[in-house]
């Protein structure tokens, strides 16, 4: 783990706000995922939408993950680092035909989650091998932005029109998976299994089916008491249903946050405090720009303040420069809080860098990696 001091260190050096990347955590998440798995075949492709940084794509290449990408742009950096066209499947929502030529000519596996893409693909490419994105209409607890399985989301193919697509693509399109993502805030591993059991139940009716896309979901803790899924609940769960089907069957998995999340700080820095009517703010050289999930997502990120790390604890929003409301902190007890102190914003490694915008015409966040001790700028500066 990255020391406070190692942070503090990092942020005089380089300046705020800047975020931090430990990429021994991110070697070690991805071997305990694979550990929790490891009783049946299994294939992890890292959701790059999470942190698309390079750097941290070759880590997770040299451990041995394959790419989920979303758009153009990810199979392309994709490809850059070297991951091969078949170690990337493409599940994109809505995407323009250009997207899809372009990732069947560069022979990227494609799960379709839309009729119209089914009817494009008959029409030019009418032999091709795909993936459907299926909706099982489950809802679940948990963040509803992030709940993608319901049956008023936009994601997946509605389970009452398959037999309609089963028609319409026989002799034609030849699926070879099927792929289900319920959601990054799923609070037990028995919903994760309840997606999973209806792709099992639907093997019968795709007998080419090579392997099943269970997506995500494994969370991490941003809170204390916040629980945590039971993996070796559902890995045995997964096992047990592949006992039962009489083919050999590979699983994929699509973790983002699971390997991302806990080895990335944002560093910020305090630029002035002001006692409001009732509050106390601690206003930041950062905002909703740089790190958008408490607001968008009313996520909860942990914060210390480095630079006083043991004094007595005050109450306080934490704001951002922005020109609305932007707060990363509401009520937080955090240790006394002087002006430029340096504010460490844990659990900011996924959706943290890959989310921010240059909103006010604010810079983008530095970004460190510090890998087997060594301190590395892998700021993306075309950014
Ligand atoms: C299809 C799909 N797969 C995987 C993921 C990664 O989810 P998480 O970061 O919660 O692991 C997402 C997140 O949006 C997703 O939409």
């Amino acid at each position: 783990m990255i020391s406070s001091s190692d942070l503090l260190n990092i942020s005089q050096k380089f300046g705020t706000p800047i975020y931090v990347y430990d990429g021994n955590l991110i070697q070690q998440k991805f071997k305990n995922l694979q550990k929790h798995f490891q009783d049946f075949p299994h294939v992890i492709h890292y959701a790059m939408k999470a942190n698309e940084n390079p750097e941290i794509l070759k880590i997770l290449k040299k451990n041995g993950a394959k790419i989920d990408a979303v758009s153009t742009g990810e199979i392309q950096r994709a490809l850059d680092i070297g991951f091969h066209p078949e170690d990337i499947i493409f599940t994109p929502s809505f995407p323009d035909f250009d997207e899809i030529d372009f990732a069947i000519a560069q022979n990227i596996h494609l799960h379709a989650g839309e009729l119209y893409i089914l009817d494009y693909l008959l029409k030019n490419y009418p032999k091709l091998s795909i993936g459907l994105r299926i909706n099982p209409a489950y809802s679940i607890e948990g963040n509803q932005k992030i709940a993608t399985a319901h049956q008023n989301s936009k994601f997946g193919i509605p389970l009452t029109d398959l037999d309609i697509i089963l028609q319409k693509i026989k002799g034609k399109l030849r699926v070879e998976s099927l792929h289900i993502h319920t959601g990054s805030d799923v609070k037990t591993w028995e919903d994760l299994a309840y997606s999973a059991d209806v792709l099992f139940d639907l093997l019968p009716k795709f007998p080419d089916v090579k392997y099943l896309d269970l997506g995500s979901g494994f969370k991490v803790k941003y809170q204390k008491n916040d629980n945590s899924i039971d993996l070796n609940a559902y890995a045995h769960f997964i096992k047990s249903r592949l006992n039962d089907i009489p083919r050999n069957l590979t699983i994929h998995f699509e973790p983002g946050k699971y390997l991302v999340s806990e080895a990335g700080y944002l560093l910020v820095k305090v630029n002035g405090l002001k006692q409001g009517y009732q509050k106390k703010f601690a206003g930041v050289n950062s905002g909703f720009h740089h790190l958008i999930r408490p607001m968008y997502y009313d996520a909860y990120h942990e914060i210390v303040n480095l630079s006083n790390p043991n004094g007595k604890l005050e109450t306080y929003d934490i704001v951002g420069q922005l020109c609305e409301e932007d707060t990363l902190a509401y009520d937080r007890q955090i240790s006394e809080i002087k002006p430029q102190d340096i504010l460490a914003i844990k659990n900011a490694g996924a959706y943290g860098f890959s989310m921010s915008s240059h909103y006010n015409l604010h810079a983008k966040p530095k970004e460190i990696l510090v890998l087997d001790n060594q301190i590395k700028d892998i700021s993306q500066t075309c950014l």
